[in-house]
Order: structure tokens, then sequence, then C-alpha cells
């Protein structure tokens, strides 16, 4: 029997190796890595607003040496992302247009404003916390310069959680002053953490065919309760109250019970209505904009060096 293409792509698939650039793939398969890997480098860039903000306010040099760390990991991030999609056939900069034009989408988590020290603390723990849990396993993506790319910035998200409950640990240790700061940034995070993970499994139209092509590894509310058992104890440490009252140990399943989502909230915010979806994208287009002659210069300065090549 002829080994057709799509043979070859089943067969990659069922015996969990590796789709490459060069190899076949259907089209919907395309689609999809590109969707999401392309809305994965955008959170990472407009994921740089928020905390990027408190850079020239952070409370000691080495707070701020930190912090700029950070906030360059997470643009490194983006491009090791966008050149991921660009293995697929798609273009950075029609990405990037699309994202400005409201076209593609990027995390509803940095929709939301950050008001004081704290958040950058939160932001660490609960939401680089997140992106770990949801990160970790898209390493085993079957999409082979996605699952590497992801090894890396893993490690680098596994950084930025520690530095986050770090901080927050110094707080909580701190004036009662820095512990209000520390509980006041937990009650605004903590739901729209559980949002990052996406919209409920009998809700989220992509799940189940991204499972059945390995692009997803577990679905969006396994890994909304992963978070949560691992978050519990974290926030008991930090003498904080996650703000849920009916979150609380369930024996019979091993896990914690939580409350229920505000699903209307992060539609809202997908859909553009969050509290600062407008103003980030706003900052995205000026910041691409104004770096125009950048990119017109590294164009030309690698025109320049081939002909020197050449010649
Ligand atoms: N924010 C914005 N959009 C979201 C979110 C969210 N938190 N959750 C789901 N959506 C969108 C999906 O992109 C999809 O829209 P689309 O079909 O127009 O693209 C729609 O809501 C329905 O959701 P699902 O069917 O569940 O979509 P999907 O299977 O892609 O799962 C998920 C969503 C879990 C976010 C997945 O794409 C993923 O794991 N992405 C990689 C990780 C990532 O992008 N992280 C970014 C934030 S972490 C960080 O940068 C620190």
């Amino acid at each position: 029997m002829t080994d057709t293409l799509e043979q070859h792509f089943d067969a990659t698939i069922e015996h969990d190796r590796r789709i490459e650039p060069r190899d076949w793939m259907p089209d919907a398969y395309r689609n999809t890595m590109i969707r999401q890997i392309a809305q994965h480098a955008h959170s990472e860039i407009i994921g740089m607003q928020p905390e990027g903000t408190w850079i020239t306010r952070a409370p000691s040099l080495r707070r701020k040496a930190i912090l700029l760390a950070k906030v360059q990991d997470e643009a490194g991030h983006g491009m090791y992302l966008y050149s991921a999609a660009e293995t697929l056939g798609a273009d950075r900069t029609d990405l990037t247009e699309r994202l400005i034009a409201g076209r593609q989408k990027y995390s509803s988590i940095f929709n939301y404003p950050t008001l004081t020290y704290a958040d950058v603390g939160v932001i660490g723990w609960l939401v680089d916390g997140a992106a770990i849990c949801n990160q970790v396993p898209l390493c085993r993506s079957s999409y082979g310069p996605y699952a590497r790319a992801m090894v890396r910035i893993c490690k680098e998200e596994s950084f930025h959680q520690r530095q986050g409950y770090e901080l927050l640990l110094t707080m909580a240790a701190g004036t009662d002053a820095q512990r209000a700061m520390v509980q006041d940034a937990t009650n605004r995070f903590w739901w729209p953490s559980l949002m990052m993970f996406g919209p409920p499994d009998d809700a989220s139209p992509n799940t189940e065919r991204s499972m059945a092509w390995g692009i997803k590894r577990h679905t969006n509310d396994e890994l909304r309760q992963r978070f949560v058992d691992m978050t519990v104890p974290q926030a008991e440490k930090l003498g904080v109250t996650l703000p849920d009252p009916d979150l609380r140990w369930n024996p019979e399943r091993g896990r914690y019970d939580f409350g229920t989502i505000d699903w209307d909230e992060l539609t809202a915010v997908i859909k553009g209505n969050g509290p600062c979806n407008a103003q980030r994208v706003e900052r995205r287009r000026q910041a691409h904009e104004e770096g125009a002659w950048v990119r017109e210069a590294a164009a030309a300065h690698a025109r320049k060096a081939a002909l020197g090549a050449d010649g």
C-alpha cells in the first residue's frame, strides 16, 4: 500500500513523534498551529506592558534589575514564538498587523491594570504560575519548533514565578500596609488567572481537535484544576486569602473544589472590552510605528552584508 503524505502525518501523531516544518500537514493543523503560536507570541509581547510600567518605579536597584530582566525575557519569548510561526509560512509583520487590527487575540490576563508594586509579585506568582502549568505540557506539543521553543520559555517562566513569589514573601514579612497590598493584588488577579486557561471544556471549540493532534496535551479544565491544587498551599504559606468562599479541599476527589468563574467577564475581555484592551493595543500600535526605522535599518544592513559576502 502506498504510504501517502496524510498517512505519514497520521502515523507521526499516532507514534507521538514531532511534525517538522518540511513535513506535509493538513491545512487545518497548520492554521491551528499558527493561530495558537501567534496568540502566544502576541501575549508575550503585550504582556511586557503591565509590568514594564513599573520598571521606572521599582523600589530598589535590585528589584529594578530583576524586573528589567524579566520583561526582556518576555520580548525574547515573543521572538522565539514568531520565529516558530514563520516556520509554518506565517509572516511576522502580517501577524503584528492582525494583532493591532484586533483580528488576532492575546491572553485576557494582560488587559487588567497593575496598580501597585505588589502586582508585579502577584503576576509572577499567579500569572506566570498559570503560564507554567499551561506551557510545561506544551514542551511535548506535536509541532517540533513550538515544542522546542517551549522548553527554554518554561525554564525562564519558572524564574519569573520564583521572583514573584520571593517578592511577595518579602512584602508579607514587611508592614501591615505591605501585607494589605499583597492581599489586594491577590484579590484582583485570582479570578483573571483562572480565566487564562480558557473557557470550560464544554464551551471550548478547539480542545477536542487540538488534543487529537497532540497540539494540546490536557484540557482547559484539567489544567485549571492543577493550577488551583498547586496554588492553594502557596497562598497559605504566604498568609493571603484567595477570594473564593467556595474554595475547599474535597477529600473524595483529592483535589480542591472552587467557585464558579464569571465566564461573561472572560467573554467580554476576549472581545476587547476588558479594562485595558484599548490601551494595550494602542500602545502596541505606537511601538510598532515608532520601530519602523529600526526594522528598515536592520533590513538595509542585512542587504549590505549579503552583498559584501557575495563580493
Ligand atoms: N485569553 C484570550 N483568548 C482566549 C483565552 C484567554 N485566556 N482562552 C481562550 N481564548 C480564545 C481562544 O484563543 C479561542 O479563540 P480562537 O478560536 O478565535 O482562536 C477561543 O477563546 C476558544 O477557546 P479554546 O477553544 O479553548 O481555544 P484553545 O484550544 O486555543 O485553548 C489556550 C486556549 C488554552 C489559551 C491555548 O491556546 C493555549 O494553551 N495557548 C498557548 C499558551 C498561551 O498562549 N499563553 C499565553 C498567556 S501566558 C503568558 O504569556 C505569560
